[in-house]
């Protein structure tokens, strides 16, 4: 069941968003090179907390830490750490869901740290470009296989592939609602889109063909490419307006 949102649940996911979008703008200048990624989740946690929110990841289903934190080949889920410490020419995807008010606002951008190879960069760059086909796909009436199919459409010219196993979600009291957001076209996804309805749209880019992903059987979360390769991600919160999407995870 989708939930359609009323009024009110819109303007507390509303707030949801510009606090997680803000934590992302907060967290910026601080992802640099030699930093561990466990201190980017301890400033995040404390920024969540001191505006009167949760940091949704913790615990969540047992996951370890406030935040994620993807780097270079890995995919998401990510799970910060004392040990790994950022080095010129990674890049990493900080993914911030926050709970104000019993609403979550989840969103995710990869950001390059000092020197980063061209190709790299270049992925990094589209990826964020791709989320935006996505969401220009977002209109009611129209299916939600149509935003997977852009994202597709548009990654694929430049050799790259999305991610199969995971994929964006709806959100709102929950942390994932239905439905499951594909990044590629799928009849799986033929769903109406309707006016209220909220979910995320966050492609995983791979930088080549493949896109098999593996689990870590070690710590159960770290999400990495099977062939070692690298990939970006960005993420919003999208809300299906009259008209399109409003991106409830971005200021301004
Ligand atoms: N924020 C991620 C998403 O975009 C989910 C992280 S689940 C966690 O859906 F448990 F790893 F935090
Ligand atoms: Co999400
Ligand atoms: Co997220």
């Amino acid at each position: 069941m989708i939930k359609i949102k009323n009024k009110a649940e819109i303007e507390n996911m509303r707030r949801a968003g510009v606090l997680a979008a803000q934590v992302l703008i907060y967290i910026e200048p601080f992802v640099v090179a030699g930093v561990s990624t466990q201190y980017l989740n301890d400033l995040c946690a404390e920024f969540t907390k001191q505006h009167g929110a949760i940091s949704a990841p913790l615990n969540y289903h047992g996951f370890p830490k406030s935040i994620c934190t993807s780097i270079n080949n890995v995919v998401c889920h990510g799970i910060p750490s004392e040990t790994d410490i950022l080095k010129s020419g990674d890049i990493v995807n900080v993914d911030i869901t926050v709970i104000l008010n019993g609403y979550h606002g989840d969103t995710s951008r990869t950001f390059m740290v000092g020197d980063v190879d061209e190709k790299i960069k270049s992925l990094v760059q589209r990826t964020e470009k791709a989320l935006h086909r996505g969401i220009g796909a977002v209109k009611p009436g129209k299916y939600l296989y149509e935003v997977g199919r852009a994202i597709e459409k548009y990654v694929t010219k430049f050799g790259y592939s999305t991610v199969k196993d995971y994929g964006g979600h709806g959100i709102g009291k929950e942390f994932h609602e239905e439905p499951f957001v594909l990044h590629h076209y799928s009849i799986n996804n033929k769903i109406r889109l309707q006016a209220g309805m909220i979910f995320t749209i966050e492609p995983m880019v791979c930088i080549g063909p493949n896109y098999d992903v593996d689990t870590s059987t070690t710590d159960g979360w770290t999400v990495t490419t099977v062939d070692g390769s690298i990939n970006a991600q960005f993420e919003h919160t999208i809300l299906v307006t009259a008209t399109g999407a409003e991106i409830l995870t971005q200021i301004g």
